[in-house]
């Protein structure tokens, strides 16, 4: 193997940075030369490094001139979409979750899903989302909130909207969220509003799996998570919260009743006690607890949501479970909604890098594993010297230490 000879005269004059970077740029010349020559993996190249290939689940085709935004998105989510009826999905851990029946989702449904963002505050300060100058440094909770929203809707081609809601004169700002799902019910099929600490923790995984996961049927009018069991989330009935920071609801007449009773609520036409929603915590979810479920409860109409998948995430797995295995909610900690975000960027850009960086081990790994270092200089070894050195291996290291 060709290394030896070029490059060690030179090597006792420079320092170990420069050492290095002479010994790979000399080095790399015939070795290209040699690499072209032998199209068999190269005897100086690592036997152990292989390359996995990363699932791909779908094909796609990008125009090699076209570096848009939506079509960085596409190629780094695009091949790997989760089936939107496949039978199983594998989350991080290993853990394995099934269908329960035939998928009612087989297509996808794009624009007839709305990821919906709500908000009735400017949000044009230092960091917030309508501030031109967001920069990952210093970015808010809530801009990698709604930006992850926006992409989620990218990736699978739904619909995305950001409501500027009008807030009500005498209640809670919480509340503009009812009146604005409702109408976004008029003209969406599916909605998903998420509260800008809500997010998908997998962003390749479709609504439309989850939804066949979490059996939505025709006669759903929302899903939504049951909080914690933690004393402050009962109704007044002694039943714990449904959490409204996380709502899928479908289009239908009931479903805009349903709407309208609970925006109603506060106005004690139907409900007597709700007017003190209007301003004390829980607000409009506590309305909806302790009156608008009693309403709304044949068998599929809300269907309610596992807290340890659509709720908390795994910081707050000691508040009952919630670990936030598909939906993450950042009540534990508002600091880990960037965090997130960059997870679900980097859950996919690594092992694509990754795969690059081994895949092309050839040019850029250097065993230089066959020679003995003495003073400045790097020495053949002989066959005896490479079996005497085995027996020691890794007396002078330490695991990812220095
Ligand atoms: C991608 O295209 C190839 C060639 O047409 C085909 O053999 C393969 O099954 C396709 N894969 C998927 C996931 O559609
Ligand atoms: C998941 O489903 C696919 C078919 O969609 C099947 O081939 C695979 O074996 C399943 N995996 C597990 C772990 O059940
Ligand atoms: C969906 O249906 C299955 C089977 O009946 C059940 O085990 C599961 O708990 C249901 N999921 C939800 C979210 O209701």
């Amino acid at each position: 193997m060709g290394m030896a000879d070029y490059s060690y005269q030179s090597l006792s004059n420079m320092g170990p940075q420069g050492r290095w970077r002479r010994v790979l740029f000399i080095a790399m010349i015939p070795m290209a030369i040699a690499l072209i020559y032998y199209s068999y993996p190269h005897n100086y190249m690592p036997g152990g490094f292989k390359s996995s290939q990363y699932p791909h689940t779908q094909n796609v085709t990008l125009d090699a001139d076209d570096i848009t935004m939506p079509t960085i998105i596409k190629a780094l989510y695009g091949p790997i979409l989760h089936p939107v009826d496949a039978a199983n999905f594998t989350d991080e851990d290993g853990d394995i979750y099934r269908l329960h029946g035939e998928a009612k989702f087989k297509e996808k449904l794009g624009k007839k899903v709305l990821i919906l963002d709500i908000d009735s505050r400017p949000l044009t300060g230092e960091g917030q989302l309508m501030n031109p100058d967001l920069k990952w440094k210093g970015m808010r909770p809530l801009s990698a909130g709604m930006l992850s929203h926006y992409m989620f809707a990218q990736i699978h081609g739904y619909d995305y909207k950001f409501i500027r809601a009008p807030d009500y004169a005498d209640r809670w700002g919480t509340w503009v969220k009812v009146p604005m799902m409702k109408e976004a019910l008029k003209t969406h099929e599916y909605i998903v509003f998420m509260d800008s600490d809500v997010m998908f923790h997998y962003p390749h995984l479709p609504l439309e799996w989850l939804m066949n996961y979490w059996n939505m049927t025709d006669d759903t009018l929302a899903m939504m998570s049951i909080d914690p069991n933690e004393p402050q989330n009962y109704d007044e009935k002694g039943n714990r919260y449904l959490n409204t920071g996380f709502v899928i609801a479908r289009q239908s007449k009931r479903t805009q009743e349903m709407y309208k009773a609970w925006a109603e609520c506060p106005s004690e036409t139907k409900y007597q006690g709700c007017a003190r929603w209007k301003l004390d915590w829980a607000h409009e979810q506590a309305a909806f607890g302790n009156y608008l479920r009693y309403d709304y409860d044949r068998p599929d109409d809300i269907r309610v949501l596992p807290c340890v998948e659509a709720n908390g995430a795994p910081e707050a797995a000691n508040r009952g479970g919630c670990k936030g295995v598909f939906v993450r909610h950042f009540w534990v900690d508002k600091g880990l909604v960037a965090k997130n975000l960059a997870d679900q960027v980097m859950q996919y850009f690594l092992p694509r890098l990754h795969q690059l960086y081994l895949s092309t081990a050839s040019d850029h790994i250097v065993d230089a594993k066959s020679f003995r270092l003495e003073g400045a200089d790097l020495i053949e070894m002989t066959e005896a010297e490479k079996e005497a050195l085995a027996k020691e291996q890794g007396k002078n290291q330490k695991d990812e230490g220095f």
